[in-house]
This record gives structure tokens, sequence and C-alpha cells, in this order.
């Protein structure tokens, strides 16, 4: 592993955060030792002062992709936290399904989708109770965005392939017999439900209102990367693209107080909800 010298943990740090908002303190220089050493090999580099000299002449941006690609934390898995499912499941699914019900369209962003499992958690449970309802049809007036950063994140969300320990991570055995087909040791998401979810690259940094209006945000166990500053301006820009009485839904150890006046804080059973004023 390369070793990092000050000066170019400071070059390094700014870099990453100016192109993903990824805030490292500092301590935090073996995460860039460990997760860029061996890029900083590959180009030919032989220290880090020489690769960031290379990031100003990547004119294809692909060595930004690898280095966001590197820095950023991808772990998810279905389900992921007891309480915030329980509340989508009891709330608010039914109430997106009355949505799209009614109003003829409801709109979904998945906004840190990372490869998948929050979006495709969610549409199973929409497919279900569209189906309970005698409605399966419903789903078809849902519209489900999942976006990253990272691409090598997206390619694994968009292709819906899934290795068996991927799986074992909180997806019930009913619903992996439902939802998809198994070759050899991967499980493949059945294509006509996973062409419901809509995967593209958006970095958090940029202006939300081209994506449009939406009903439920998910921006979860992301914002913990990120400083003060960007976590006030992105509460604001996520207010704006959320319908009035819409909801944002955070990770189990992020919070919004302190960064934003634009949402009522409520609770369903232990589930915190972020409610559009
Ligand atoms: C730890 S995962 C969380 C995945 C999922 N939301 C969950 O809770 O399981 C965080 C994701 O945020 C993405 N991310 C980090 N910075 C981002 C940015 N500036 N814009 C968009 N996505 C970003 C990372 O690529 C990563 O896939």
């Amino acid at each position: 592993m390369l070793k990092i010298t000050e000066p170019e943990f400071l070059l390094m740090k700014q870099y990453i955060e100016d192109h993903c908002g990824i805030h490292l303190q500092e301590g935090k220089e073996y995460l860039i030792e460990s997760r860029l050493s061996d890029l900083v090999i590959e180009t030919g580099s032989n220290s880090f002062q020489e690769f960031h000299l290379k990031t100003r002449t990547d004119s294809t941006g692909r060595l930004k992709e690898r280095i966001i690609d590197a820095m950023t934390t991808n772990e998810t898995y279905w389900f992921r936290d007891d309480s915030a499912w329980e509340y989508i499941r009891e709330k608010a699914v039914p109430n997106i399904l009355d949505i799209a019900k009614n109003s003829g369209k409801a709109r979904i962003w998945s906004s840190a989708a990372s490869t998948g499992q929050e979006a495709y958690s969610l549409l199973m449970l929409l497919d279900e109770a569209a189906k309970q309802k005698g409605n399966p049809s419903l789903l078809d007036k849902i519209e489900i965005i999942g976006t990253d950063i990272s691409s090598q994140a997206l390619l694994l969300a968009q292709a819906g392939r899934y290795s068996s320990i991927a799986m074992g991570r909180g997806l019930p055995k009913e619903k992996t017999k439902n939802y998809f087909t198994q070759q050899g040791t991967i499980w493949i998401l059945d294509q006509s439900f996973k062409k419901r979810v809509t995967f593209k690259k958006f970095n958090l940094q940029d202006d939300f209102m081209p994506l449009g209006l939406f009903d439920l945000i998910l921006c979860r166990n992301v914002i913990i990367y990120f400083s003060d500053k960007f976590k006030k301006s992105l509460f604001s820009k996520l207010a704006r693209v959320l319908k009035p009485k819409g909801v944002l839904i955070l990770g189990a150890s992020e919070t919004l107080r302190g960064f934003s006046d634009d949402f009522d804080i409520q609770y369903y059973k232990n589930a915190v909800l972020n409610i559009k004023k």
C-alpha cells in the first residue's frame, strides 16, 4: 500500500469532496491509502501527488469515475432497517397506491440506490400490495427512480443480478422464489419486474429540479458521509422536489434536525418520518 503524506492527503481530500461531497476528516488517511493505492499504481504514478496531477488532465472523466467508485461505500441489503420498512410496508405503500389510483401517477426516488436492493425491496412490497388489492395494474402508474454516483454500483443495480451472499442479506425466501430465477450461484431478477425501476447516474451535489417532483424519497445511509454545509443544501434541495406532505426517509442513524426547517418530523412506531411542510 502506498503511503500518503499530509499535503497529499489535503489535495486528495479536497478532490474527493469537490467531486462527490464525501467529507474526510483528519485521521482518514488510511482510507485513501487503502482504497486508492492500486489505482495510483495502475496509472503509473509513483505518489499520490503525481496521481493528483493526473486528475487534472482527466479529459474523459474516467479517472474521476474510478476514484468515486473506489471512495464510495456501497454497503446495502434488502429491507435494511426494520423500523423504516415497517413504516414503508404499513403506511407508505398503501399511500403510494392511493396516490397512483386517485391521481394517475405516483413517483418515488431512491436517491443513493447503490446496487439496487432498496428500490427493488420497495417495488416488491408495492407489487404484493397492488395484487392484494386486486389491482395489479396499479403498478403501471408508479414510477421508481434509483440514482447513485457510483457507476459500478449502478451496473449491478441495472443488471438485477445478485450473488447468493447478497441474496442472503435480508431477502425473505418467498420473495426470492417469486421474483428471481437462479442461474448457478447467481440470482436474476425477473426482466419484466426489473424494468419497473429506472436507474441512472446522479450526483447529489447537482441540481434536483430536472428530476421532477416526488411523493416519497429515500435518502438513506449516505448523508453520514457529507459535511454539515452539504447536508444543509441537500435537505433544502430535497424539500424542493418533494410534494407537500411527501415523505423523506433517512437512514436509522441520520437526522435533518438542525439542518432544515422544511419538514415536520413525525414518528411511526420506531421509524422517523420527515414530512414536507
Ligand atoms: C451506504 S450506500 C447506501 C445504500 C442504500 N441507500 C441503503 O441504505 O442501503 C451509500 C450510497 O451513496 C452513494 N453516494 C455517495 N455520495 C453520493 C453522491 N454525492 N451522489 C449520489 N450518490 C452518492 C454511494 O455511491 C453509495 O452507493
